[in-house]
């Protein structure tokens, strides 16, 4: 585990925090989205400033757009090295991903084809990004509804070796491998034993839904069994890893959210070094 995040923490939800700040719950840390704190005014940051008073923090961002053909937004790496400047994260991640081109912005994020020419690309943009920031960034893996005609690795083939060639770290999002696995058919847990265990500092449950079509990584609901047993897996292949509960649809109540990472916290707790 890291030397200063440990356990299961909580992504920092708006509707938590006056409860939050009265009552400062034992949460061994929170993840803060940093795209809501990038340009807003001096109110939440009031609010941000008196929970990292009293926890450590992860940064999750969304909009680096690592994986795009435009420039690299000099401007955006700007204001988030304020941001880590201020706030002193543990780890500052994004994902795998593309989120927009030109004028255009998904508002999703968007997958690359698993290719050499796609290794390539996003090797020199998280090089890029680390040496703006100043620090190693994780990437996280992505959840996937169709995949490429073209690739010249498999998904985690392509994971890793954008890692290694980059110098970044993992995010290793559970739901999604689990997701992937089933919308795209492999074998998640052949997936979790290619992943090199230094290479992982962190680890995201959260809930999807079940269509006749195929799973979709929704955020909006309790983590499922099989998600929590590939959890119990990827923990005793990897070793104890900081885990997060991602939960960003109807989100609930905080008791609620807790008793998840408390779950989470067991498993933690039960898996080999
Ligand atoms: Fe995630």
């Amino acid at each position: 585990m890291s030397d200063g995040i440990r356990g299961a923490g909580l992504g920092l939800r708006s509707p938590h925090i006056s409860h939050i700040l009265e009552n400062r719950p034992n949460v061994p840390w929170f993840e803060v989205l940093t795209d809501n704190y990038l340009n807003r005014g001096e109110v939440p940051h009031k609010s941000l400033r008196e929970v990292r008073a009293h926890y450590p923090i992860v940064f999750h961002s969304v909009g680096m757009n690592l994986g795009s053909t435009d420039p690299l937004k000099r401007s955006y790496f700007e204001r988030l090295s304020q941001l880590i400047k201020e706030y002193e994260p543990e780890w500052v991640s994004d994902h795998l991903c593309w989120v927009g081109v030109g004028e255009t912005y998904a508002n999703d994020l968007l997958p690359l084809p698993y290719t050499q020419e796609a290794v390539d690309h996003l090797a020199q943009r998280i090089s890029q990004a680390q040496e703006w920031l100043g620090r190693e960034i994780l990437v996280e893996n992505l959840s996937q509804y169709v995949s490429f005609d073209r690739a010249d690795y498999s998904e985690v083939g392509f994971l890793v070796e954008v890692a290694k060639r980059s110098g970044c770290c993992l995010l290793l999002d559970v739901n999604n491998v689990y997701v992937n696995s089933r919308n795209l058919g492999f074998d998640p847990h052949a997936y979790i034993d290619a992943i090199p265990r230094d290479l992982v500092k962190q680890m995201h449950l959260a809930g999807h839904e079940t269509t006749p079509e195929c799973l979709i990584d929704s955020h909006g609901k309790s983590v499922s069994e099989e998600v929590w047993s590939l959890y119990r897996y990827a923990l005793n292949r990897i070793g104890p890893t900081p885990t997060l509960i991602e939960w960003d649809r109807d989100v609930p109540e905080f008791s609620i959210l807790w008793n998840e990472a408390k779950l989470a916290e067991v498993l933690l707790q039960g898996a080999s070094q």
